[in-house]
């Protein structure tokens, strides 16, 4: 039986009328950066629980979550409702495999991320870990238009306290705007425009990378990855490549 915690939102801020960021007083959760819990409401009498990843990073209140209203969704156009005050359920176990301590060490560390698969990275970065095992570390978002382009200021934070050491580079699928590529992230990674975008190369001796998003974007991106010499990371197989799918 899993356990339910009560979580009190004490934030609700909406970056489009899609996006929402709910912060939460608590309850304090034992986890890994990049992990994600189970959120629940109690909807016609059932409690109905997705899976959200943590945004915050370990050890912090509030605990924070990034979300998209996904159209005729269940859950999502619930929870991007909820005002301060109101409360929900968090299951007490938070879990996942797109963590740090899944990941070999290597020259530098990529993470690729469309939509809101970015909230893991947001609280793996701000841990110690990466600045100490990683010489380099890039982020790379795809999203659909510019005002997707969310938590940019501690972006900016980040890669000013990191300066030539942290890079982020953002991909715009049906927008422009001046220091962002067009198009989608694989492409970027078959025709080299990734890599000169980011500064470092793409190899297997020295780069690992993380994904997480929409699943098409983590099976077209992995196959430009293997194209290059990479593979999947597994514990038995050593790889360079590590990935949460969202749906
Ligand atoms: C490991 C894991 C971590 C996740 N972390 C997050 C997170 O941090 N933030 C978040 O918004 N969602 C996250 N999700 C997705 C989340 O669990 C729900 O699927 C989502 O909120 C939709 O729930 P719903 O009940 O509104 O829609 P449902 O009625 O369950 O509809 C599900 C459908 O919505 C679409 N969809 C689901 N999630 C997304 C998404 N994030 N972006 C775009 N389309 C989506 C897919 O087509 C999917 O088949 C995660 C999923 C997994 C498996
Ligand atoms: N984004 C919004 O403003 C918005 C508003 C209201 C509702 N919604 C709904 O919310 C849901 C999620 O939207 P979302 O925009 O966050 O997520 P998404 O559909 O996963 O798109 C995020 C980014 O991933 C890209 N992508 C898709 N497939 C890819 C692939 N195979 N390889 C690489 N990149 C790929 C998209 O490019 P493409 O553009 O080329 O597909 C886009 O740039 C959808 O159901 C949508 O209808 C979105």
């Amino acid at each position: 039986m899993s356990e339910w915690l009560e979580g009190r939102v004490i934030e609700n801020r909406h970056w489009t009328p899609a996006l929402f960021s709910l912060r939460l007083a608590g309850p304090p959760l034992a986890f890994e950066a990049g992990q994600f819990v189970k959120i629940a409401l109690d909807i016609g009498g059932e409690r109905v629980a997705r899976a959200f990843s943590i945004v915050s990073p370990p050890g912090e209140l509030p605990l924070e979550f990034y979300g998209i209203v996904v159209p005729d969704g269940l859950l999502s156009p619930r929870l991007a409702c909820l005002q301060p005050g109101d409360s929900l359920y968090l299951n007490a176990k938070a879990t996942g495999f797109l963590v740090l301590s899944e990941v070999p060490p290597a020259e530098e560390l990529w993470m690729l991320a469309t939509g809101t698969g970015i909230a893991p990275f947001l609280s793996i970065l701000r841990t110690p870990t990466p600045w100490e095992r990683y010489a380099g570390v890039v982020l790379v978002h795809g999203v659909r238009r510019h005002e997707e382009l969310v938590y940019r200021g501690l972006l900016d934070e980040l890669e000013q306290r990191h300066a030539g050491r942290f890079r982020t580079v953002s991909f715009l699928s049906r927008d422009t705007a001046p220091g962002t590529l067009a198009g989608r992230i694989p492409a970027a990674i078959a025709d080299g425009r990734l890599a000169a975008a980011a500064g470092f190369p793409i190899a297997a001796e020295r780069s690992q990378f993380m994904l997480c998003g929409n699943p098409d974007m983590v099976k077209d991106a992995t196959e430009a990855l293997v194209a290059q010499g990479l593979r999947k990371h597994r514990r038995r197989a050593p790889g360079q490549i590590t990935a949460e799918r969202f749906w």
